[in-house]
């Protein structure tokens, strides 16, 4: 026997964690070779002309008379077209058409506020991270110009989206950069990155952020800072960029800390994540009372807790399952229009296209079975437009 048995149990976690972060690494720069971009598919003319709004043939006379960017030509004649070009072509639409100006280029207009969604739910893995993903692609392909924020730690968000907390992360870089308390806080201007999604930009996490966990106490501790209250400053982060974007995406980490709070009070909406099983709505009635009695404090303390929505979102929902459309049925009753009329269905192809870090979005429809893909496309797309009518609500938008 090896000497385990001797060794204490910092010295045995400690040797455990090496060794799995040597093999992580080693794993991941096989299937993601550290300089390897991640790249966005191009687009058929198909879903080119669908996405704009436009016929394909239209897209194939304006190609034919050289107007707008040209599409690449596969040798079997298929035209496609890369998302930066889809918006500049909707660009062009909105020049030739400006009658139509809003349906070709949908962003916000003076006097529409900046929308900030945070994505929440301290339940683990109630699909908070894959939501938000969802949502901040869905509001991109659309036209949109989006700000997706990872607050947490863990930075799931972040790997989908293209950035290896490990590899491409130096220290501020993450929103703590921009709401830590001490003199290195920097503008969130500097620390907002491109993706390779066109129109959707990142901030990305990793474990400092939990620094601002740790701070927090301290800083409230401390009279000269009680100026400076936690709960305005990610909010007052995202005002520096605000002019920028349209619409912000925040995944919260799965739990209740200062973190969290800050994206609520940051945010203009709530959208909750309900994995509906009875443990998991047990845990959310908690999750419900302890966010009531810490935002009433933080309400007393003067944070704005005015959300234009609050909307319920039925994740990994199988339908046919009668326990589940019993909780689903139970939210409906409590919670009413609260609760989004779609729901996001429990899907493989969902689960499989995350495992090479990939939206269904991003994936081609042929490479999963067709009528998985469609199904769960379906469910995700009527969730998503239940949300973006109600940001135009709030725009008030018709
Ligand atoms: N609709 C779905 N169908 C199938 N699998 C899903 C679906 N949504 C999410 N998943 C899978 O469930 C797991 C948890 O999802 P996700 O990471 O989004 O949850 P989370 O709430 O962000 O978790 P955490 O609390 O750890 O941050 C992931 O492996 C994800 O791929
Ligand atoms: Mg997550």
């Amino acid at each position: 026997m090896d000497n385990i048995s001797v060794s204490t149990t910092d010295v045995r976690i400690e040797r455990h964690a090496s060794q799995l972060s040597r093999q992580l690494k080693l794993l991941r720069e096989k299937l993601f070779p550290p300089l390897s971009q991640k790249t966005l598919r191009t687009f058929t003319s198909g879903e080119a002309a669908q996405m704009i709004g436009v016929s394909d043939g239209y897209l194939r006379q304006l190609s034919l008379d050289g107007k707008g960017p040209q599409p690449d030509i596969a040798i079997n004649g298929r035209r496609s077209y890369t998302l930066a070009q889809i918006n500049e072509l909707r660009n062009h639409m909105a020049r030739i058409k400006p009658k139509d100006a809003l349906s070709y280029l949908p962003q916000r207009r003076p006097g529409e506020k900046l929308q900030t969604l945070a994505v929440t739910n301290f339940k683990g893995g109630s699909a908070k991270t894959t939501t938000t993903l969802y949502l901040a692609q869905y509001l991109a392909l659309n036209g949109y110009r989006v700000l997706a924020i990872d607050l947490d730690p863990q930075a799931s968000l972040s790997s989908m989206l293209g950035v290896q907390p490990e590899f491409d992360l130096a220290d501020g870089d993450t929103l703590y950069g921009a709401i830590r308390y001490d003199s290195s806080r920097r503008s969130l201007k500097d620390i907002v990155r491109k993706t390779y999604f066109d129109g959707l930009d990142l901030v990305p996490g990793n474990l400092e952020l939990m620094e601002f966990e740790h701070e927090t106490p301290r800083a409230l501790g401390d009279r000269q800072r009680s100026g400076e209250l936690f709960f305005r400053r990610v909010g007052v982060a995202i005002s520096e960029v605000e002019a920028d974007y349209d619409i912000v995406v925040i995944d919260c980490p799965p739990q209740l800390g200062y973190l969290t709070l800050g994206a609520v009070c940051a945010a203009t909406s709530l959208l909750i994540t309900v994995h509906p099983q009875m443990v998991d709505v047990a845990s959310m009635s908690q999750f419900l009372l302890m966010t009531s009695d810490l935002l009433s404090v933080v309400r007393k303390a003067g944070g704005d807790l005015q959300h234009d929505f609050i909307k319920y979102v039925v994740t990994r929902h199988e339908p046919f399952d009668a326990p589940q459309s019993q909780i689903v049925a139970l939210l409906r009753n409590l919670f009413g229009e609260d609760v989004l009329t779609a729901t996001i269905l429990k899907s493989t192809a969902i689960a499989d296209a995350g495992l090479t870090k990939q939206s269904l979005y991003e994936i081609e429809r042929g490479q999963v079975r067709r009528s998985t893909y469609d199904r769960a496309l379906e469910s995700v797309n009527a969730a998503n437009g239940e949300v973006l009518a109600g940001i135009h609500k709030a725009w008030g938008r018709s």
